[in-house]
């Protein structure tokens, strides 16, 4: 039997459903029940009723999924894929301007620890921002942790004050705007589509900026041949499967997540074998965590 057939099989006597985010692997994309951004897939926690989720993505993403959907058992095929992103805000950072500025609100990238939703307002993520920002009521934000998804944030709302942290994705600010020139000289005819994660030097040459999903949906719609891709090239495989005649190019070598790239088929087959990396979240985080994320949902609709 192959490992794919393995997986299917226990994936049906456990009564589990496998979530993928569009960065891991396209063999893992290929077995998932459902593949999206990572907006799709917190939508899609709260609905499955299935016993179990494995979660082909990172920590703050199966966290997020046990959070909203606490009755369920949430495995990690890799527990220590994690996003180094998720914990760049501190407590101390958020007490400090919320000390200084009365009314603000603490906007929070979903990639982040269910300690700082804790400390949050409102998660969002990077295809619900600007809507959620533009429609709080407060003037005075404070997104945390991505500076860059947040100054592209500030930029679509100029009417309020958006405070920036020092987040950033390793991944995304290491494509440089030297790069974009470089790859936009050799393939003149490419639309560039980046994701927000990018520098604004970088994203001042775009053509389109998008969540993944949005990504894929631009240069599945768009009537060009040719696109440079600004983002981590897990992306590829859904464009080739839905517009297999795009031509597609990165901006550099190797765009790729090292943290979603640790979720392969033999991990799912473990998890699902042994039941290990389970999630848990703590009661009390779990129900103060579960106020923001559940916000989002609200808002973004
Ligand atoms: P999306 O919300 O676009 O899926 O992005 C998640 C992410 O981690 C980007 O680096
Ligand atoms: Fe985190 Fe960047 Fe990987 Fe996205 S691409 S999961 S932000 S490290």
């Amino acid at each position: 039997m192959s490992i794919v057939e393995d997986i299917l099989r226990l994936k049906k006597e456990k009564n589990a459903v496998i979530l993928a985010h569009y960065y891991v692997d396209e063999d893992v994309q290929e077995i998932a029940d459902y593949i999206g951004d990572s907006f799709y897939l917190s939508k899609v926690a709260t609905k499955v009723d299935a016993d179990a989720i494995i979660f082909a993505g990172v920590e703050f993403m199966g966290e997020s999924a046990k959070i909203l959907n606490p009755t369920k058992r949430v495995f990690m095929p890799d527990a220590t894929a994690d996003c180094p992103m998720a914990h760049m805000a501190t407590r101390e950072e958020i007490r400090l301007i919320k000390e200084q500025y009365e009314d603000v609100a603490v906007v929070c990238y979903i990639n982040s620890t269910a300690e700082l939703k804790t400390l949050s307002d409102v998660c969002v993520t990077s295809s619900n921002a600007v809507k959620i920002v533009k429609n709080l009521p407060n003037k005075n934000i404070f997104f945390i942790p991505d500076r860059n998804l947040g100054s592209f944030v500030a930029k679509q709302v100029p009417e309020k004050n958006v405070i920036l942290n020092s987040g950033f994705c390793p991944r995304h600010v290491a494509i440089f705007e030297d790069m974009v020139l470089a790859a936009k000289e050799k393939h003149p005819q490419a639309k560039f589509a980046a994701h927000p994660e990018c520098t604004q030097d970088v994203l001042a040459h775009a053509d389109f900026i998008g969540s993944t999903s949005e990504i894929i949906d631009y240069v599945v719609a768009t009537d060009a041949e040719e696109f440079l891709i600004g983002t981590v090239d897990g992306v590829f495989a859904e464009i080739r499967k839905q517009a297999p005649g795009k031509k597609l190019y990165t901006v550099k070598a190797d765009q790729v997540c090292v943290n979603m790239k640790k979720v392969t088929l033999e991990k799912i087959l473990d998890v699902l074998e042994h039941e290990t990396n389970e999630v848990f979240v703590d009661e009390q985080t779990a129900k103060l965590a579960m106020v923001p994320l559940t916000r989002m949902l609200e808002l973004a609709k």
